[in-house]
């Protein structure tokens, strides 16, 4: 089928949510992309930072193909080992408590939003509160629209849910304030990655841990997108000066499946009790097995130092080129802002045509997500690629 076939169906047949680049991929290995006229492509955005073991990982295809050969899945009524050890594995390898299983992000933070207002009722709050920060994304289910300041637009949506409250990134002074009686949970991205890559200050992280331990509400770290090594530790908050109470994460984490999860602190590990929640796919043996694989290769310490070496290249690289205003990042998760007037849309598509695949995360912004599996020459082939192009 041609690429003008598959724009054909797309505009019959597929709701017109999507801006779709006009290329059609067929195949992956590693940081490595091939087009339908057989074009090859390096991959700086790894399906949107699921691909971080890079595409089509020889341990992760055995593992999915090994286990839906035998069973594909029995439903949550029975158990089978990938979901629980992968229970196990997360938490072992974060907060220590217990986790919910699921399929995606936005389903990953509204199990942090139930259990959190779920907690806060145990806390007598009737009408609790979810404080969050300005240019956060945690979704677009009902609940984490709400919680995603600059898409939650009650005009389109509405009414969507209430007891959300936003505040400006960078104030510690501001989260403080926003934090009393009926906060059940502060959420917050530690690196805002759809807003464009923007780690959060850890002045705010800190007054964001002490507001929480003074008022008894809950911090929840959502980790979709800097998690699973992203940025050189399995997850960001470890190197972090703050710990939260609960994560959540999905997006690399199913090694190119769809599973989230939320994890919990060993203290919250039982707030949601039978019946308060569940998902038909949830932890179902493929999905588990993918991701008890992806996590083995991400939980390599040699690939995450090399991620923040490889980070750390990159970044040195870009602040050198024209028309870069500054970089952003830690690890592999990686923006920039270009200087005032630089059209990034048409940056990212001549990278396209020079065989890069990158992202605008938003007007005069570039973002880079590539696979943790890449080297220095990949590095320093992405930098000549946009040196070009920005020249
Ligand atoms: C930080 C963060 N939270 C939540 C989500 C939502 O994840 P999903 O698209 O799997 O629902 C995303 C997706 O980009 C994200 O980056």
């Amino acid at each position: 089928m041609s690429l003008a076939e598959l724009q054909e169906l797309e505009e019959r047949y597929a709701m017109p949510t999507y801006a779709r680049a006009p290329v059609e991929f067929v195949r992956g290995e590693g940081a490595r992309l091939w087009d339908a006229d057989g074009r090859e492509y390096l991959d700086f955005f790894a399906g949107l930072s699921v691909h971080n073991a890079g595409h089509c990982h020889p341990r992760i295809v055995a593992a999915i193909r090994e286990q839906v050969g035998r069973l594909a899945g029995v439903s949550n009524l029975y158990y089978t080992e990938p979901g629980m050890r992968l229970c196990e594995r997360l938490a072992e390898s974060s907060l220590g408590g217990k986790v919910f299983l699921c399929n995606s992000g936005a389903e990953a933070n509204e199990c942090a939003i139930k259990l959190a207002r779920k907690h806060a009722h145990g806390r007598g709050i009737a009408a609790p509160e979810i404080v969050v920060l300005d240019g956060a994304f945690h979704g677009r289910t009902l609940g984490t629209l709400a919680a995603t300041p600059r898409l939650a637009r009650d005009d389109l949506f509405g009414p969507l849910p209430a007891g959300y409250l936003a505040v400006p990134r960078e104030s510690p002074a501001a989260l403080r304030d926003a934090v009393g009686e009926r906060t059940a949970a502060v959420m917050i991205e530690p690196i805002q990655g759809e807003a464009g890559v923007f780690p959060i200050g850890d002045d705010v992280l800190v007054a964001a841990r002490e507001a929480c331990a003074e008022s008894g509400a809950l911090l929840v770290f959502d980790e979709i997108q800097s998690g699973m090594g992203r940025t050189g530790s399995l997850w960001a908050y470890q190197q972090l000066p703050v710990a939260p109470d609960l994560i959540t994460a999905a997006k690399a984490l199913g090694g190119g499946l769809p599973v989230g999860a939320c994890v919990t602190s060993p203290e919250l590990g039982d707030v949601l009790e039978r019946g308060d929640h569940g998902s038909t796919f949830a932890g179902a043996p493929v999905a588990g097995a993918a991701a008890l694989a992806a996590i083995k290769v991400i939980d390599d310490p040699e690939l995450l130092r090399r991620t923040r070496e490889l980070g750390a290249r990159f970044m040195g690289g870009l602040a050198g080129l024209d028309r870069v205003a500054e970089v952003r990042g830690r690890g592999l998760m990686v923006g920039v802002s270009l200087a005032a007037g630089t059209d990034a849309a048409g940056a990212a598509r001549r990278a396209l045509d020079e065989g890069l695949v990158i992202n605008v995360p938003g007007p005069g912004m570039l973002r880079f997500l590539p696979p943790l599996t890449i080297g220095p020459e990949e590095v320093d082939e992405a930098g000549a690629i946009l040196a070009r192009v920005l020249g």
